[in-house]
């Protein structure tokens, strides 16, 4: 899947985004679609040159990944005319059927932060032909979640028990989305001259694995993997030193300094991701909020409410932007994060006065981890323990960090150009250049 825009808008993103690459990239014999595109107001809109991007896909054959969150029913058919091919927003069984009535593939969706399968297939009911279209998605549950539900079996575990026939259920994660990409005649079913890695079940009632052959080997038994997964060389996709984070520039408490203004556009979390905008002066609660970049050349302040009032200094990679998200109501423990951060090369970082209490390393460019599965679901456990023990309110806040600065989510964000109102595409509070 080949993105044709940058998760958040930045100044350079059309060179960040040239046509030549993208159109390359789609040329590619594994790329089958175009996407995630999250700009689907551009789509309705009309935007030329998003247009122009979607065609590149289309032209091709290939599909478009939607993203149509919060999108009424009567822009549906634009969006769809637009060139969006699938959609995995859904939060009701409506919003599936106002998609899939304009030609739009659905994928129920069952993550961590939006856990809607049972309600979404509620949808089967006004439609039971839809059980040869629809599909599941995990979207991107986190890894406890995973721990304790499971992965793509956790979903059709959840059809199951919801009342759809097990065969529906199981096309619904095979069958049905190797069709959607247009790779039945080589996927999505076991016959000769095709691929298929096999998930051996004891009862089509349980649909964890026992056995998992991948390749034509045994893979996997009993839940352990028993062949070696060769890592890809992640030196040739790090090639920077700012995606590495092997960077020389250090925070300073003084990054963190608000303008002087009687008022402040306060971003306040209504739930693990979506804001609400606040003018109004600083109040007690309050966190003072930056996105850095990770070159250290320019820092938008803001402040946050609604985080979780105890917290000194957190830092963090993990964000739409992949720069450098700050939370925290002591300037000099939020720089120490942020040190700390560009010493472990990524992650997240919580600060207590001076010291560091909590951080979870992602040394592979600042957004992965190096652990296992349950060894990064405990660091996320003890992550959100420590959150929720400083007054965070949510349930899901790596998810929280990760969209405070995605410009595409209702309805206030810390973007790279400063704090930003999504539904009037303006800046609130501009960011400000900085020396490294
Ligand atoms: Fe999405």
């Amino acid at each position: 899947m080949i993105r044709v825009h940058a998760q958040a808008r930045t100044t350079d993103e059309a060179r960040r985004f040239p046509l030549r690459d993208i159109a390359r990239a789609l040329d590619h014999p594994w790329s089958f679609a175009a996407g995630e595109v999250t700009r689907w107001p551009d789509v309705w809109g009309g935007s030329r040159d998003l247009l122009g991007r979607l065609d590149l896909a289309l032209s091709r054959g290939l599909r478009v990944e939607g993203h149509t969150a919060g999108a009424a029913a009567d822009k549906i058919a634009a969006l769809a005319a637009g060139g969006l091919t699938s959609d995995h927003e859904p939060i009701t069984a409506d919003e599936v059927l106002e998609r899939a009535r304009q030609g739009i593939a659905v994928m129920l969706r069952e993550s961590s932060l939006r856990p809607d399968l049972v309600g979404l297939l509620g949808a089967l009911k006004s439609a039971p032909a839809l059980a040869s279209r629809l599909m599941l998605t995990a979207d991107g549950s986190m890894p406890a979640f995973i721990r304790d539900h499971g992965f793509v079996d956790h979903l059709i575990r959840v059809a199951m028990k919801r009342g759809v026939a097990p065969v529906d259920a199981y096309r619904m994660a095979t069958l049905n989305p190797a069709t959607y990409i247009g790779r039945d005649g080589d996927l999505g079913g076991v016959a000769p001259g095709r691929y298929a890695d096999l998930c051996l079940l004891r009862d089509l009632s349980e649909p964890r694995p026992e056995v998992v052959v991948a390749r034509g080997r045994v893979a996997a038994r009993d839940g352990r993997t028993v062949v070696n997964v060769p890592e890809p060389d992640w030196s040739r996709a790090l090639t920077t030193p700012e995606a590495r984070l092997t960077v020389r520039w250090r925070a300073r408490p003084d990054d963190f300094r608000l303008p002087v203004r009687e008022r402040y556009p306060v971003i306040k979390l209504v739930s693990a991701v979506i804001t609400r905008l606040e003018e109004r002066p600083r109040a007690e609660g309050d966190l003072l909020a930056a996105l850095v970049d990770r070159a250290g050349r320019w820092v938008a302040p803001g402040l946050v409410t609604g985080f979780g009032d105890r917290v000194d200094g957190l830092a963090s990679t993990i964000t739409t932007d992949f720069n450098i998200l700050v939370l925290g109501r002591r300037p000099e423990s939020m720089a120490r994060a942020v040190n700390r951060l560009l010493e472990i090369r990524g992650g997240v970082v919580l600060v207590d006065g001076d010291a560091v209490s909590c951080e979870i390393p992602m040394p592979l460019g600042g957004v992965m981890t190096r652990l296992d599965l349950p060894e990064a679901a405990a660091q996320e456990d003890a992550l959100r323990a420590a959150l929720v023990a400083r007054g965070y309110p949510h349930h899901e806040p790596l998810f929280t960090l990760f969209f405070l600065a995605a410009d595409f989510l209702p309805f206030v964000r810390l973007s790279p150009r400063g704090v930003w109102d999504v539904k009037h595409a303006r800046v609130l509070l501009p960011r400000r250049a900085r020396r490294p």
